[in-house]
């Protein structure tokens, strides 16, 4: 007869005041599972039963908001979007690296997704002064859902944490940087020509500094195409020099 009990996790998580940053710790926590336990619900119920200063983001627990982003046994990953069940009966969290640290599991990544938009400058440019009286000119399906594909990015970190560069060079712009200019640069409304494309991403912070070990794609959790757009903004950035 097989076992019906719930299994009893052990949670592992990295705690860390940003002012003593030398002084961060391991500490277990204990707990029983539920059926569709997700970490959102596992941190909640440890935050309310057992310590109330533990520290963690969430807003949507839908996969939306990209706040709940952590190091889940070692792999970048959504909370929100983990069961338990998916994963062994010892789980070990810690904050995603390379961002600024708020406490323990909660880092700003709001911080550097706005740095690198400024850095990038990842809007649309145009001369044309908006007219909200008329209607938008159509873009063709295909086009359309290519922007509506790298529109998906939630900002979550994931794909920063996961790659081997950023951890080399901390100005590395990384592929959510290269994807986000990629749809700039693919949609028609966005005046600028490729060597304004090229003066922010065309160096080793951008297409050049990318190592294709490809961790990136490997964790995004909205699936972006993310090495197609490195591939294409690269050579791009190649044929503007030829
Ligand atoms: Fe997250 Fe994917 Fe966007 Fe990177 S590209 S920030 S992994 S959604
Ligand atoms: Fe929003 Fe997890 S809480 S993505």
């Amino acid at each position: 007869m097989s076992d019906t009990s719930p299994r009893q996790l052990s949670v592992r998580i990295f705690r860390v005041r940003p002012e003593q940053p030398a002084e961060g710790f391991f500490q277990d926590f204990q707990l029983l599972e539920t059926t569709g336990m997700t970490l959102f619900i596992a941190l909640n119920q440890l935050r309310e039963e057992q310590d109330p200063t533990l520290c963690f983001d969430f807003v949507c627990r839908a996969g939306i908001c990209g706040s709940c982003a952590m190091l889940i046994n070692g792999r970048p990953g959504l909370a929100c979007h983990s069961l338990t069940a998916n994963l062994p009966p010892r789980i070990i969290l810690a904050p995603l690296p390379g961002f600024e640290l708020l406490g323990d599991l909660s880092v700003n990544t709001g911080k550097w997704m706005r740095g690198m938009s400024e850095r990038l400058q990842t809007w649309v440019h145009s001369q044309q002064q908006r007219d909200i009286s008329r209607i938008e000119e159509a873009v063709e399906p295909a086009l359309a859902e290519q922007l509506y594909a790298l529109d998906r990015c939630i900002e979550c970190g994931c794909c920063l944490a996961a790659c081997g560069t950023r951890q080399i060079n901390r100005d590395f712009n990384g592929a959510v940087g290269i994807a986000k200019l990629s749809r700039y640069y693919l949609d028609p409304a966005d005046k600028r020509d490729t060597a304004q494309y090229y003066d922010v991403i065309a160096d080793e912070n951008g297409v050049f500094g990318c190592l294709s070990l490809m961790g990136c794609e490997d964790f995004c959790p909205k699936h972006l195409p993310l090495q197609v757009q490195l591939a294409f903004m690269r050579k791009k950035m190649l044929e503007f020099t030829c």
